[in-house]
Order: C-alpha cells, then structure tokens, then sequence
C-alpha cells in the first residue's frame, strides 16, 4: 500500500539525525565511539532511585502516581525557581528539554517565519525548526534580514563545539535581540556541568523580558528521567501550558517528585560534584591525547565544561567521507558539517568524551589521528 497521500505537509521537512542513524547501525559497545552524546552511567546515582522512591511514595502516597498538573508539580517548580532566584510563576517543566525547544518552536514560528542560529548548533533544534517549516537562517545575517522570530543560541559548552560565549558575546546578542526585537531561545542543558573558568551570566539574566531559558534533568540527574524545565516571561509561558496539554497533558508526576526530593534535599549538588570531578578528568585526558597524537595542522576546541570538543582537520580532509573507514576500523564521531546550515565545514569532526570507557580513549584517538594522518 502507498501511504505518502496520508502524511502531512510537514513530514518532507523532517530532519533525520546522523547521529541515531549511527546507532541504529552500530553496536556502540563494539567500538570505540566518540560520536553519541551520552552522559557517563556512572553519574547516575542508582544506588540512590530506590530510597528516592521509597521517599517520594510515603510523602505523595497516590499523588505521585495521578496526573498532575500541565505545568508541572508545584514541589519541582520551586526548587527549581529556588536554585535559579525565578518566581515560580515563570517556571514551567518540560518532558526534557528537547519538549522545550520543540514547544518554544511550535508556539512561535509559522511555516517561513525566520529562526536565527549561532553555528555550529545543536541537530535536535534544527530537527524541531525543521518540523515546523520554519525559515532558519545563520545569526550572521539577523540583521541583513532584519526580521524573525526568535535566535536559538546554546551559550554553554555548545553542543557540538565546547565553546561558551563570553559576557562581551551574550551582551551583544540582548543588543541584536533588542534592536530587531527578536526573542532569545536559550537552550544550556549543560549549563551546571563547569569543569574550568568562571561561571558567566546566562542570557536570561541580562534579558528576562524576552529569553526563554531551557534547563535540563539528563546531565545532572539522569536522561532516562525526561525532565526539563523552561524559565520565561509569564504570557509566553501561558501558551506553553496551553501548547502541552495537547502534547503530553502534564509531565511525568512520580518523576518530578523524585526530581523535586532529589535536587530538594541536596543529593543532586553532591551527586554534581563527583559527575563534575568525572567528566573534567575525561576531559583532560581528551586533550592530552589529541595533543600527543594528533597530526600538525589539526586543532581543536578546549571546553570549559560540558561532554563535547570539535576538531578541523586540515581543509582537504572530509570527514563525511571519512566517516565508513572510521567505523570500520573501530571509531566513532559525527561529522562537524552536520551542525551547520549548509552542510559546510566537512573538515571538522564532533567527539564526545562522557560516554566512552576511559581505557578506550587513548587506542580511539590513537585510531583516529592515523585515519587522519593516512
Ligand atoms: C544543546 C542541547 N539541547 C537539548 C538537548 C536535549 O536534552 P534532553 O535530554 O533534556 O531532551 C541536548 C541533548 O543532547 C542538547 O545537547
């Protein structure tokens, strides 16, 4: 039977991640695979879910098993607003932050609105613009343009590149956002997650009245619990509420409950601490290797947080085509050129340094820079 009559007008636009599509193909255990951009099993406090649980169910009982409300239980919404000095009014929790982004989009954007993105950007954002038919433009030509709905910007320890935006940078984005009176998609899920530097003011703070801040569960707590949360002005979030009822009506309740118990109680600071002392050792060593094996004129982003770096390569080296040797010779990435717009910078690659077992990263590297070298 041919279905193509039944789809909508949007599915053409749907966006396919190379990065799933990797793991639809790959055993990732047999490998060595820098690609994904999973959190460390490690970091997740195991040990910790049955207590939590236990916790949650005597203090709810049959409430944390209900539908609760679309806006998200109210015992999550104020710790969250507690940590981040936010009304409660302007919290709302999202089923994760990939919700967020999807929702702040689908409230927002009209098939052909314009969408602004610093490159290189994050693919789930570009898969949820996309969906919507939006018009997404590089932040470079906001004002050529002149006309849009909102900039989507990952100003801490980006996803691909590890990179942070300065004060100077984000001061200047509110300046553009101002001037051509675009609203500010700040998505920092890994925000927390500082192994180097100074914390920099996050774009909310220097403008609450037009940024829709996206905060995230999967890096500090676990993915697995699909618990987000977006801080905004009250009349947008309004239309969030409205929005999610139809999507999930409310956020999954036993989860933000031991959400709430775990951030609450302090466990979820401690546990940071250690998942902070984790992923900075794996970062360093990144670096260390990509410095003793890497060929000359290879470089490389040196993130103050966050689980990614992104290297160029030297221009002739593409590494979309790279790409099936590299899998077969036992590593992973993603190719840099799929986080930017026109499919540009096919010398860029990509790594990720939270999921794999440290004892592969010094034969994955070694791997990789005698791909490159050949
Ligand atoms: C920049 C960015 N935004 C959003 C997400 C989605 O996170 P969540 O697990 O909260 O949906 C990710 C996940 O990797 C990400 O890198």
């Amino acid at each position: 039977m041919d279905y193509s009559r039944f789809f909508s007008a949007d599915v053409p636009s749907f966006l396919r991640s190379p990065v799933r599509e990797i793991f639809r193909k790959v055993d990732l255990s047999a490998i060595c695979s820098f690609a994904g951009g999973y959190p460390a099993a490690c970091t997740f406090p195991v040990d910790e879910i049955p207590s939590l649980a236990a916790t949650v169910l005597s203090k709810y009982g049959t409430r944390a098993l209900q539908y609760g409300a679309t806006q998200g239980v109210t015992e999550l919404r104020e710790v969250i607003a507690a940590r981040y000095g936010v009304p409660v009014s302007r919290v709302q929790i999202t089923t994760s932050s990939q919700q967020g982004i999807d929702v702040c989009t689908r409230i927002l954007a009209n098939p052909g609105d314009v969408i602004f993105t610093t490159e290189p950007t994050y693919l789930g954002a570009l898969q949820s613009f996309r969906a919507y038919r939006a018009d997404v433009q590089p932040l470079s030509r906001a004002r050529e343009i002149g006309r849009g709905k909102f900039i989507y910007v990952i100003p801490d320890f980006n996803n691909p590149s590890g990179e942070t935006m300065t004060l100077q940078e984000r001061e200047s984005l509110v300046a553009l956002a101002r001037e051509l009176d675009l609203l500010i998609v700040e998505d920092s899920p890994y925000r927390e997650l500082r192994y180097s530097g100074e914390p920099v003011p996050s774009i909310y703070s220097l403008a609450p009245e037009r940024t829709l801040h996206l905060g995230s569960f999967s890096k500090i707590f676990a993915p697995g619990f699909r618990l987000g949360w977006i801080i905004g002005p009250e009349p947008l979030l309004e239309q969030i509420f409205v929005c999610k009822q139809a999507l999930d009506l409310c956020p999954p309740v036993l989860d933000q409950y031991m959400a709430a118990e775990f951030m609450g109680s302090g466990a979820l600071d401690r546990n940071l601490q250690h998942t902070i002392a984790e992923y900075r050792r794996r970062r360093d060593l990144m670096l260390s290797l990509l410095e003793k094996y890497m060929p000359s004129g290879c470089s490389w982003t040196r993130p103050e947080g966050g689980l990614f770096l992104f290297l160029t390569l030297p221009k002739h080296i593409d590494t979309v085509a790279l790409y099936d040797r590299a899998l077969a010779a036992g590593v992973a990435y993603v190719a840099g050129s799929f986080f930017y717009l026109d499919g540009s910078h096919r010398n860029t690659m990509r790594l990720n340094f939270s999921f794999v077992a440290e004892e592969k990263f010094e034969p994955g590297i070694r791997l990789l820079a005698s791909l490159i070298s050949a």
